[in-house]
């Protein structure tokens, strides 16, 4: 089952894609609890796992999903965002672990966030990694990515921390292309 869903006369932002059970949500300033709950053992997985119809996502947009009680972002990004983000050097970065819950060793360069190899495809867990709240999109903030504007965290391209109180690059869940127009989650 999938839907689109069209709100307030834009499409940006407010295009919802998803499978059985996924609602949507919007980003804003809601407070989201940041819990480790993000790893979930493999039976579990399975269950929990959902597939996201992302071939309305224009480039430059994001789709907003909701997995697992959590906001999840999936931008389909410019050219120059990805080229923004490749050419920030580690050392430049607060937070240098890539985040990604698939490989948890892996450096926080961008070719290791972005689900495929081109970096068109950014999907990260929409919460801040500060207090939990929800970051604001579409080039936000002084980096050009997200922003928090709980207290005031930027947020680069690539959803890294570059700027105010939170520790952690926004993070990366478990997520792959099952085909060319569906995202699964899980
Ligand atoms: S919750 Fe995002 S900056 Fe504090």
């Amino acid at each position: 089952m999938s839907h689109a869903e069209d709100h307030e006369g834009t499409r940006r932002d407010f295009l919802y894609y998803a499978t059985a059970g996924a609602g949507a949500v919007t980003a804003g300033a809601a407070i989201w609890p940041l819990v480790n709950q993000m790893n979930p053992s493999a039976d579990v997985r399975a269950l929990s796992s959902i597939r996201v119809d992302v071939s309305g996502v224009d480039t430059g947009t994001q789709l907003t999903v909701k997995w697992l009680g959590k906001p999840v972002f999936i931008r389909r990004r410019t050219p120059d965002e990805i080229e923004a983000a490749r050419a920030v050097n580690l050392d430049e970065l607060i937070d240098t672990n890539a985040q990604n819950r698939m490989d948890m060793t892996l450096d926080a360069s961008d070719q290791n966030r972005t689900l495929d190899e081109a970096g068109e495809w950014l999907v990260m867990i929409g919460v801040c990694t500060h207090l939990g709240c929800v970051p604001i999109g579409d080039g936000a903030g002084d980096f050009g990515g997200w922003f928090c504007p709980c207290h005031g965290s930027h947020y680069d391209t690539a959803g890294r921390i570059r700027k105010g109180p939170a520790p952690e690059n926004l993070w990366v869940p478990v997520a792959e292309f099952v085909d060319d127009s569906t995202i699964k989650l899980g």
